[in-house]
């Protein structure tokens, strides 16, 4: 009740203010949680540039990143009620809004980033893009990060070796699932609590990718990262669909080829920004990077890919198909 008498004075407010506004630019914010020196991070900023180069006097993109504007727990709710415009969570994050987008979660789906590109660009990762409108969300692009790896202060080479460790997790039930699988626990938090969970203690250990592990210093409180690949960690851009549906047509014209823009940078530097992050870990020797033998590797699909069985149901077999098949095609 409150927000929506919150939500009617404000509205109240902005047709009152609008005659003497009118020649300013709409303000538009873009909030995340990762850093700049991200790929999120540079697409965001990348976004702004274009977004107010085509649409000069008409708008401003104001990027807020680390969760300085909202979290994890607050960022679908704020382009609900239409306090930020543009978001780009983890794909992970959407499981409250539809299953089906959990698909990516899945332990060792993807071969490599070259096939969840694929997957997002065919006919079943471009209708993911659709699948929350019906909750008033509309997804604008896929935006890479990278592979996950796994990290705690002890080496994790073996399934077992993460056996009764507490995991930090993102909001996603297959997450869970994956480190039940362990015979470990796992621990829903947002990401700008992570830092500190693992260094007091709360959690022993993580699963991200190099620039976030990197950009966070998560590896100055974790002694072993493995090399394991096991999952990936990418972005849905989303916005309020009716907003979206409602703005004029030259101004969304060019926020579209702005999106565009952005997006073919993010895919452009996230394999470099992975890999630089990786390397300046390595060379901080603060903690050792571990690398899996062919036979360690299958022992942890054997374990975590029993996950795939229990949410089939839920995510649909047609999508987990065309995911895996991503693997061995170019085009779908
Ligand atoms: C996490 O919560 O671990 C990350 O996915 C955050 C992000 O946006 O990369």
């Amino acid at each position: 009740m409150r927000k929506s008498l919150f939500a009617v004075a404000s509205i109240v407010a902005l047709a009152v203010a609008a005659p003497a506004s009118a020649q300013s630019p709409m303000v538009l914010k873009f909030s995340h949680v990762v850093a700049d020196n991200t790929p999120k991070g540079q697409a965001a900023i990348k976004f702004k540039e274009i977004a107010e180069k085509l649409l000069p006097g008409k708008v401003k993109v104001e990027v807020y990143p680390n969760s300085q504007l909202f979290g994890d727990a607050k960022e679908m709710e704020a382009v609900a009620l239409g306090d930020v415009q543009f978001i780009a969570p983890s794909l992970s994050k959407f499981d409250k809004f539809t299953k089906k987008i959990q698909v990516f979660d899945l332990p060792f789906l993807f071969n490599d980033l070259a096939a969840v590109d694929r997957f997002q660009e065919g006919k079943a990762g471009q209708g993911l893009l659709k699948s929350m409108e019906s909750k008033g969300f509309l997804g604008l692009a896929y935006w890479h990060n990278g592979m996950k790896q796994l990290s705690a202060n002890k080496p994790l080479l073996v399934p077992a070796d993460a056996k009764g460790l507490k995991f930090r997790i993102q909001a996603s039930d297959i997450l869970a699932a994956q480190f039940q699988a362990l015979d470990a626990t796992p621990q829903k938090l947002a990401f700008s609590e992570v830092y500190q969970a693992l260094q007091v203690g709360t959690v022993d250990g993580q699963e991200n990718t190099w620039s976030n592990i990197f950009s966070q210093k998560f590896y100055e409180v974790q002694k072993n990262i493995t090399e394991s690949n096991h999952g990936v960690i990418d972005y849905m851009v989303v916005v309020n669909a009716k907003w979206w549906n409602g703005l004029p047509k030259d101004i969304q014209a060019g926020l579209t080829t702005a999106m565009a823009e952005a997006t073919k940078v993010n895919n452009d530097v996230a394999g470099k920004l992975n890999e630089e992050a990786k390397n300046k870990i390595e060379a901080s020797g603060v903690s050792k990077i571990e690398q899996l033998t062919p036979e360690q590797r299958k022992q942890w699909v054997a374990a975590m890919k029993p996950v795939w069985a229990k949410f089939e149901g839920a995510i649909g077999k047609d999508l987990i198909d065309a995911a895996v098949a991503s693997n061995e095609t170019k085009t779908k």
